[in-house]
C-alpha cells in the first residue's frame, strides 16, 4: 500500500558538506524532482535586502512575507515574485543574511508551508537542514551527510574560486564555522540527523561514490517494500 513519504528522499547536512550538487544528481538518476530547498531561504533574504528589512521587526517581517511568493519553474530556477533570481542568491552576502534569516520562526513557518506544498506531489529528492527531522518526518529514504571542517572548507573553496591564498582559505572556514554554529544551535528546527536517517560520512568519499551509494540505498529499500 502507498503511503505519503513513498517517494520522498531527504538529504541534510551542514554547509559544504556538497549536498546540493548531490541531490541534484540523485534526482536525475531517480527521475525526481529537486527541491533546493537552501535557495528557498536565499531568495527570502534576496527580498529582505532590497526592501532593507529591520530582522528584529517581527511583524514588519510577516507583512514583507505575506506580499512574497517564491517558487521554482520546470528548469529548476527560483523565483521570486515571479523573478528568477538563481543568480542573485549566490552571492556571501545573500549566504550570510539567508543563515540569520533562517533563525526566524516566520521565515521558517513561510517556507516549510510551501515545501510541504510541493512534496504533496512526491517524487522529490528534498535538500537542507530539517528535511527528515521536520519538513518530511515520513518520507521513507533519509540520508544526512557529513564530513569534517577541514574537508568541507576545502570543497567550498574550490566551489567558491577565491584563489589560493591562505587569507580566505581561513575566511571559509571562520563562515563555515558561523554557519554551522547558527544552524545548529537555532531554537527553531536545527540540524540534526533524524533518528532514521542514514549518516555518511563523506570526508573521504568522492561526490560519484556518495551519489551512487544513495541511488543503489534507495533502490534497495524501494525493492524491499514492493
Ligand atoms: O544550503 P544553503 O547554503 O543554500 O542554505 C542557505 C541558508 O539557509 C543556510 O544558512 C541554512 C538555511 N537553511 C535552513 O535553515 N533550512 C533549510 N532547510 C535549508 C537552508
Amino acid at each position: 500500500m502507498k503511503r505519503d513519504g513513498d517517494n520522498i528522499v531527504t538529504i541534510d547536512g551542514p554547509s559544504g558538506v556538497g549536498k546540493s550538487t548531490i541531490a541534484r544528481q540523485v534526482a536525475e538518476l531517480l527521475g525526481f524532482w529537486c527541491l533546493d530547498t537552501g535557495a528557498m531561504y536565499r531568495a527570502v533574504a534576496l527580498k529582505a535586502d532590497e526592501a532593507a528589512a529591520d530582522l528584529g521587526d517581527s511583524v514588519a517581517l510577516s507583512m514583507l512575507l505575506s506580499e512574497t511568493t517564491v517558487e521554482f519553474d520546470p528548469a529548476g530556477s527560483v523565483l521570486l515574485d515571479r523573478r528568477d533570481v538563481s543568480k542573485l542568491i549566490r552571492t556571501e552576502r545573500i549566504s550570510s543574511l539567508s543563515s540569520r534569516l533562517a533563525e526566524l520562526g516566520e521565515v521558517r513557518e513561510f517556507l516549510v508551508g510551501i515545501q510541504r506544498k510541493i512534496g504533496e506531489s512526491g517524487n522529490i529528492v528534498a535538500e537542507g537542514r530539517d528535511m527528515g527531522t521536520y519538513v518530511f518526518p515520513g518520507a521513507k529514504y533519509k540520508f544526512y551527510l557529513d564530513a569534517t571542517v577541514a574537508e568541507r572548507t576545502k570543497r567550498r573553496f574550490h566551489q567558491s574560486g577565491r584563489g589560493d591564498s591562505e587569507a580566505s582559505l581561513l575566511d571559509v572556514e571562520a563562515e563555515l564555522r558561523e554557519r554551522d554554529r547558527r544552524d545548529t544551535l537555532r531554537a527553531e528546527n536545527p540540524l540534526r540527523p533524524a533518528p532514521d536517517a542514514v549518516i555518511m560520512d563523506t570526508t573521504r568519499m568522492s561526490a560519484e561514490q556518495v551519489i551512487s551509494s544513495i541511488v543503489l540505498r534507495v533502490k534497495d529499500i524501494s525493492l524491499l517494500h514492493d
